[in-house]
């Protein structure tokens, strides 16, 4: 039920293959049961523009890193700003919990574009919030290219240099955002149980604060 409170923003962020899916899912089922109220969201979202990201990010759809980065700047800000979207949730007290957000951004688009540019415009755009927490779930390349390996068609990102290159952006990224953001990262290579049992540790940090 809304309350007076404003919910916590909660972003999941890690690469693809690192298990961010199911960790959503238990931490979803462990507030449920604490009395919280949750939405899980995800980027890309399923507006118009979301569809065009989904194309480009298949093969479908040839686009430039620079106009890939603007499409999901939209995308973010739409998912903010529309009538259920984010902004609105957080202030009817509901905690959001969304899969991915502008740190894939930063680490995605960071690899083909002006990195600062892209910080820049997610960053400074009041439009889009800031979360409360970052959980980055870190698992080495080849094991996210391992967990991927049963899928049937990859998107353009899903390849081992890549994600590498991936990676150290993320991690480059979260050196320049240490004291402005706060990021959790949580060895993601470790059984399920292991690293749930972090992630609601880190949550729960946020969730006890007012
Ligand atoms: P998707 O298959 O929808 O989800 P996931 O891999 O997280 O389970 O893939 C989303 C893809 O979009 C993923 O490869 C990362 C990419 N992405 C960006 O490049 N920039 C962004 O800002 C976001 C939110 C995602």
């Amino acid at each position: 039920m809304p309350n007076n409170t404003r919910g916590k923003f909660i972003v999941f962020e890690g690469l693809d293959g690192s298990g961010k899916g199911t960790q959503i899912s238990l931490l979803s089922k462990f507030l449920n049961e604490k009395g919280i109220i949750i939405y899980e969201t995800a980027e890309p979202t399923q507006s118009a523009t979301g569809g065009l990201i989904r194309d480009t990010l298949a093969g479908y759809q040839k686009r430039t890193a620079y106009e890939l980065a603007a499409l999901f700047l939209t995308d973010r800000i739409f998912h903010n700003t529309s009538a259920n979207g984010i902004k609105h949730l957080l202030d009817s007290g509901v905690t959001v919990i969304c899969d991915r957000y502008y740190y894939s951004s930063f680490a995605y688009q960071g690899i083909d574009t002006d990195l600062k540019w892209v910080m820049n415009m997610n960053l400074n755009c009041p439009e889009i919030l800031k979360p409360d927490l970052c959980i980055f779930l870190d698992v080495p390349t080849e094991q996210c290219d391992e967990r991927m390996g049963s899928r049937q068609s990859r998107e353009i990102f899903e390849n081992v240099d890549t994600l590498n290159k991936i990676r150290k952006r993320f991690f480059e990224v979260f050196d320049l955002l240490e004291n402005s953001e706060n990021i959790s990262i949580i060895n993601a290579s470790r059984s399920i149980d292991d690293v749930n049992r972090d992630v609601v540790s880190s949550a729960m940090e946020i969730l006890n604060k007012q």
